[in-house]
């Protein structure tokens, strides 16, 4: 199966899904951490690109999308965390990104960047950072594959999650009352504490960056976060 229909099939898959953030992986070893995590029961990586502008924080760009790409069929959710996303979508689709998702904050053209995304063949999805009010994109939300709804600010690993947020989600369900398939992701502190709170609020997918990388074993991360969900 190739990634495209990995990507279709997370749209089937029972929830909560745990997706690894990368930004705490062993870039030295991009290809064994990939393996390790696939090997783990992930089903999908979530990437964080920030470029120094949209967040005072810089990550990694297309190359390491596209190296990611070479070596695993795991589906890549790509987070823009950047100014102008519309200028970089095609690059990310290019260099492999099966979702990408970006900053409602970032462009008024919501509707241009989510159909830009989609014409390229890619899952689209918008992001709000904690201080963005669901109002902000209410009208858009049928149009989205997935909405993130971020649990800290946006721009670095390691935060603490920001319950305050949790309303969001039933708000968000609510919008898209019309559109059932619409998956709702957390991002931001989530960990063996947060989990059950979010995953009862009405988060499907959600990111873990410090909660898995912290540990040698990802497979016991993995089976310890769903645990914790119960
Ligand atoms: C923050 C990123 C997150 C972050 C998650 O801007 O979008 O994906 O790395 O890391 P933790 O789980 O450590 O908050
Ligand atoms: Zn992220």
């Amino acid at each position: 199966m190739n990634a495209t229909d990995c990507t279709a099939l997370l749209w089937q898959q029972s929830t909560p899904l745990i997706l690894p953030s990368l930004l705490l992986c062993d870039f030295a070893n991009l290809q064994r951490e990939a393996e390790h995590l696939e090997a783990a029961g992930y089903r999908a990586l979530h990437l964080d690109i920030m470029d120094g502008v949209f967040v005072p924080n810089l990550s990694y760009g297309l190359s390491v999308v596209k190296s990611l790409r070479r070596v695993t069929k795991l589906p890549l959710d790509v987070h823009l965390m950047i100014a102008n996303p519309a200028e970089y979508v095609d690059a990310f689709r290019e260099a492999g990104a099966d979702i990408i998702t970006f900053h409602a904050e970032a462009t008024k053209d919501h509707v241009g960047v989510l159909e830009r995304i989609q014409r390229n063949g890619a899952k689209a999805g918008i992001v709000l950072n904690p201080g963005t009010p669901v109002s902000d994109v209410a009208a858009v939300i049928e149009l989205c594959d997935l909405v993130l709804v971020m649990s800290v600010q946006a721009g670095f690993g390691g935060q603490s999650f920001r319950p305050e947020v949790l309303g969001k989600f039933a708000e968000l369900r609510a919008f898209a009352s019309a559109k059932p398939n619409l998956i709702l992701e957390i991002d931001g502190g989530i960990n063996l504490a947060t989990m059950k709170p979010a995953c009862q609020a009405g988060a499907q997918w959600l990111v873990v960056g410090s909660g898995i990388f912290a540990h040698s074993d990802y497979a016991a991360a993995h089976r310890d976060l769903l645990a914790a969900a119960q």
